[in-house]
């Protein structure tokens, strides 16, 4: 075995069908998609075959759907439009979201447009959907609730459709960074009142530097990058069309396939589980150990010299983990979301993340290789 990756949650490898996909797009669709020649038409019409693959997928119209460059810049989208568009004047969230919404919050308050409040969270990350419905019904000022789906570090999730109807009971937005579970978990936003949903395709088998918003169509929002007439003039900038068709392939095979791969990467993470409560007798699970996504598995071991250089030493024994999220430095920085749910804690935190692809035999290959790099903890 060379190496093993259990690290989906930060991103995952591109499928073998998407990079067929791209690699026929890119030797062949060349043409501007706004050219009205015959090469500008047909990737014009490849474009918006994607888009409305994308858009049956999670139940949404054509016209609700807009390519982006990423979940970061979906989000972004999501509450600084609401802000400047909406009338959005209070922005209800939680500190357990991912950077780009923290961020996004902290310049939108430090501009003084928006009032920031938080909702209560418990330590295994679930919100207080009481406190989320006392927040909502003590105030009259336009609210947009910004929850993330799944949290990307501990895999906690949200009950989307509990919220959504909250939010809509009271007349509130409703965004949710849905970047870990769409193509994980069936969305339909036909059946549930979202304002806005977010999605990334390197979480989903697809190429990096690609994403979509839904924008439910009763909220008219104006262009977040002006520029030309593209995405039907929301997002200028000619279309990264090889990314979009990535996208839009790895997103379905990832929902024609989703029971298989929910069967396999569940096994997987819970026999890692096992395999782990086996063996190191003193680990502890971070977040919900019943409502999770099951792709994530976020163990903290107990503080050791050894611990320290844990992830270190299992990147030099052939296993890619992360330390909480990766997602913005690779740094073995503290992790915000571990802050939040145990406070100052000196334990050591791993994020296992899985794959279809993942094995068992990978399983017992990181359990060896972790009973040599923690003896001291192993039984
Ligand atoms: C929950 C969540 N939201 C947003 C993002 C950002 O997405 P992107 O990398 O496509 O900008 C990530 C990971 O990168 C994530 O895990």
């Amino acid at each position: 075995m060379n190496r093993v990756y259990f690290d989906n949650a930060a991103t995952t490898p591109i499928c073998k069908d998407v990079q067929e996909a791209m690699a026929q797009a890119i030797g062949n669709l060349y043409g501007n998609p706004s050219s009205i020649h015959t090469e500008g038409r047909n990737a014009r019409a490849a474009i918006e075959e994607a888009r409305k693959k994308v858009a049956n997928y999670i139940g949404a119209s054509i016209g609700e759907i807009f390519f982006t460059s990423g979940g970061t810049e979906s989000n972004n989208t999501a509450l600084k439009c609401a802000v400047r568009d909406l009338g959005v004047k209070r922005i209800i969230s939680s500190p357990l979201e991912h950077h780009c919404i923290l961020h996004s919050l902290d310049s939108l308050e430090s501009a003084g447009v928006i009032e920031r409040v938080n909702v209560n969270i418990d330590q295994e990350g679930n919100i207080d959907i009481k406190h989320l419905e006392e927040l909502l019904q003590s105030s009259d000022v336009p609210t947009l609730v910004s929850l993330m789906h799944s949290n990307n570090e501990v895999g906690t999730l949200l009950p989307l459709e509990k919220v959504a109807a909250l939010c809509e009971e009271n007349n509130a937005y409703f965004h949710s960074d849905t970047v870990q579970t769409v193509g994980y978990f069936p969305i339909d936003v036909s059946k549930t009142p979202i304002s806005f949903l977010s999605g990334s395709a390197h979480k989903f088998y697809g190429p990096k530097g690609i994403g979509f918003i839904y924008v439910n169509a009763n909220n008219q929002i104006k262009p977040y990058m002006d520029g030309g007439a593209q995405e039907r003039n929301m997002r200028g900038g000619t279309e990264n069309i090889y990314g979009i068709i990535g996208l839009a392939k790895g997103l379905e095979s990832s929902y024609e396939e989703l029971d298989i791969r929910r069967a396999k990467t569940t096994s997987v993470r819970n026999y890692m589980k096992e395999q782990l409560m086996a063996h190191f007798p003193d680990i502890t699970f971070n977040g919900n150990q019943e409502n999770y996504h099951y792709k994530v598995l976020s163990a903290s071991f107990p503080p050791s010299d050894k611990a320290d250089l844990l992830l270190l030493n299992l990147d030099m024994a052939g296993i890619s983990v992360s330390g909480g999220s990766a997602c913005s430095s690779g740094a073995e920085a503290g992790s915000h979301v571990i802050g939040a749910l145990h406070g100052d804690s000196p334990r050591k935190t791993i994020r296992f993340s899985f794959s279809h692809s993942n094995t068992k035999e990978e399983v017992d290959f990181a359990i060896s290789k972790l009973r040599v790099i923690l003896p001291e903890m192993a039984v």
